[in-house]
């Protein structure tokens, strides 16, 4: 019945109904040999018509009613009272019906999916912080039964050992802070506050803090040019140190003995671009698309040596979309990596 309104079907209906009626009744009365005139017929198919059409389509739009409205609470939980749903005997009332079981359908099934997505990604997620703590934890475990099956006498292990035990501890709590910070980015509880930062001095502040480091690698960090006028943008300083120094610390961890670290600032009307370069290994294009992802490593066991929680960039892109700003990479094998993002201008 599905394209075609009840009313029509109702219509269509009575008529052979009452046909089929009349010529039953006509044909008995006149083989009993009843007299009828052709008013007593036409009277008869009139009345027979319209109390087939009334009885039709009442029955039709109570069944029609009653089916609905039992579709319509298992769809939506809801009692549908009588006033609430009015049936509209003249429309297409089952292939409107059949319509909207379509689009509640299409609408829950993307819903189980995007939940089925978060399950895979919650899961991943659990899988991946129990494995970068199991890390830390066996070799604190390995230290301390070491220092209580003897070690702990022995003046030449027992602050070697103890050294080491801390230094895991510190790994943990490193982990933990940033698995915070980057739960407090996705809860939305972390506010940025932004105001009028000059990104030339910031840069120059954590270049200075990150020296002592690259120098053990024999890496220079420099700016492109001697920038003397301060670039202003509207951003939580705090915050964009932080993603400097992850920046910079990529370049002098994963970067080449010698190498150099090169930070530009291109002027892009509204947007100062900011651009930190290294002349490291690079990174190969399979691992760039997934590289902001949390705890992606490019190279797993190098990355976990370095200290790493692989969580670094992950921060960095929440903390510039906090700024409704993008980062992004580009690499060349053997050449080195480019790591940069936008700020607006202040
Ligand atoms: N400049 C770079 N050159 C080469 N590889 C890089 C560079 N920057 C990042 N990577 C790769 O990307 C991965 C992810 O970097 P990310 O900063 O997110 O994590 P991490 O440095 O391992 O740990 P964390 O920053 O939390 O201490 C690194 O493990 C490394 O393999
Ligand atoms: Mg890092």
């Amino acid at each position: 019945m599905t394209g075609r309104s009840p009313s029509k079907v109702a219509l269509f209906t009575a008529i052979v109904v009452s046909t089929v009626c009349i010529f039953l009744v006509v044909g008995t009365l006149l083989l009993f040999h009843v007299p009828l005139d052709l008013f007593q017929i036409t009277s008869f198919s009139i009345l027979f018509f319209f109390a087939s059409w009334l009885v039709i389509h009442k029955s039709l739009q109570r069944f029609i009613y009653d089916k609905i409205k039992l579709i319509f609470r298992n769809m939506h939980s809801l009692s549908v009272d009588r006033n609430a749903f009015k049936l509209d005997m003249s429309k297409d009332v089952l292939g409107d019906v059949n319509k909207e079981v379509v689009d509640w359908a299409e609408d829950r099934m993307a819903e189980i999916e995007d939940l089925r997505e978060k399950e895979n990604f919650r899961k991943e997620f659990v899988g991946n912080v129990a494995h970068e703590l199991k890390t830390p934890i066996f070799s604190i475990q390995g230290y301390i039964l070491t220092l209580l099956e003897g070690a702990l006498e022995d003046p030449n292990f027992n602050r070697k050992f103890l050294l080491k035990a801390a230094k895991s501890v510190d790994r943990m709590t490193m982990l933990i802070e940033d698995l915070d910070t980057i739960t407090q980015f996705e809860s939305g509880n972390l506010q940025l506050e932004r105001e009028k930062s000059d990104i030339v001095e910031l840069t120059k502040e954590v270049i200075e803090q990150r020296e002592e480091e690259a120098k053990l690698k024999n890496i220079t960090i420099s700016l492109s040019k001697n920038y003397d006028k301060p670039i202003f943008v509207d951003a939580d300083s705090f915050r964009i140190s932080q993603v400097l120094i992850n920046l910079i610390n990529n370049s002098i961890k994963y970067g080449s003995i010698d190498g150099n670290i090169i930070i530009r600032f291109f002027d892009m009307d509204e947007r100062i671009l900011v651009e930190v370069e290294d002349d490291g290994p690079g990174i190969d294009e399979e691992h760039i698309p997934r590289l902001f992802e949390r705890f992606y490593r490019v190279d797993k066991s190098r990355s976990r040596h370095q200290g790493g929680t692989g969580l670094g960039l992950a921060i960095c892109k929440h903390i510039i979309e906090g700024h409704e700003q993008s980062i992004s990479v580009r690499s060349e094998v053997g050449k080195g990596s480019v790591f940069s993002f936008t700020l607006a201008k202040a």
